[in-house]
């Protein structure tokens, strides 16, 4: 019977799933890295969220594994080019968290827009800043998307009925697509060169690392508004904080960062910048839907082979 190992903390729905298959599993979140590279060779599958880093050592110590499953959509976390070379699968969900991390960057959006955050806490504090807060609207303001894919296109669904007009950067997005979604698309530098507010959805890879570069960040329009719910590491972090404290940009909206956990980072010094910890992925129904996901196509890898 294939043995899995569960090491971050997945929806117990996705425990059931890998019993109800016939899969002798062990659910055991919040190992370290030594600990787990000591059970590992015990088994055939392992799933993961972002916690596990399933580093090249981690692999050279599990002789006997086939399966890498990531609930959620990044495998930026898993070390692929080893995994390949052992002729261990890796495999994500790119659809079960798609709609909840859309979701997040509209929030993200709106309490850009409005300083959603501040006002609370200003209103929290009894201060009664009325006069403090002005937002801007977002209808009609362009929304311009990097990566254009599950996640971007959900926004632009989204942005399209806040009547916002939508540009996206993808190459993979195809003229027919552009305008099944309803957005146009453009190269990157006219989208950074004309968009109101930037969103970032494509994944991290040395092709995408530091996308948003010091000189794109400066040429974005002034008075611009950045949101990443992607990954971190698209942004060049430094320039951002200084685009935005120079006023350059009028804000940020940050779910992700170049190193997480973020606790300390001089963007959080500045009042024209929201952030939340990653929690892009981080709703009930998402949890539920890449642990079932997960789980369903690991089971058919390990009991079929496919
Ligand atoms: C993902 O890649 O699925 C998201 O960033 C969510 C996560 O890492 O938990």
């Amino acid at each position: 019977m294939p043995r899995v190992l569960i090491s971050d903390k997945l929806s117990p729905a996705a425990v059931q799933i890998f019993r109800d298959r016939g899969l002798d599993v062990d659910f055991k979140p919040g190992l370290k890295p030594a600990e787990i590279r000591e059970i590992i060779g015990e088994y055939d599958g392992l799933a993961v969220r972002s916690a596990t880093k399933v580093t090249r050592e981690l692999i050279e110590a599990a002789p006997r594994l086939r399966v890498v499953g990531r609930a959620g959509i990044g495998v930026d976390n898993v070390d692929i080019t080893s995994a390949t070379a052992r002729g261990v699968v890796v495999m994500n969900t790119p659809f079960g968290n798609a709609i909840t991390t859309a979701e997040h960057a509209i929030a993200m959006m709106f309490a850009l827009a409005r300083q959603i955050p501040e006002a609370s806490a200003s209103t929290k504090a009894g201060k009664w800043e009325k006069n403090r807060f002005m937002g801007v609207e977002l209808t009609g303001k362009t929304l311009g998307l990097v990566g254009c894919g599950n996640i971007g296109s959900i926004v632009a669904d989204r942005a399209n009925g806040l009547r916002m007009k939508v540009i996206a950067f993808d190459p993979f997005l195809s003229e027919k697509r552009a305008v099944e979604l309803g957005v146009e698309k453009v190269e990157l530098d006219a989208l950074i060169a004309r968009a109101d507010i930037i969103t970032l959805h494509a994944p991290y890879t040395e092709q995408t690392r530091n996308i948003l570069s010091r000189e794109r960040i400066f040429a974005m329009k002034k008075g611009a508004r950045l949101i990443n719910c992607a990954r971190g590491g698209l942004v060049d972090e430094q320039a951002l904080f200084e685009a935005l404290q120079s006023g350059h940009l009028a804000g940020a909206a940050l779910d992700v960062f170049e190193t997480e956990p973020a606790t300390d980072s001089p963007l959080f010094t500045l009042e024209n910048v929201v952030c939340t910890p990653h929690l892009g992925a981080a709703t009930t129904e998402a949890q539920e839907n890449v642990a079932l996901q997960v789980a369903e196509q690991m089971s058919d890898f390990l009991l079929t082979g496919a």
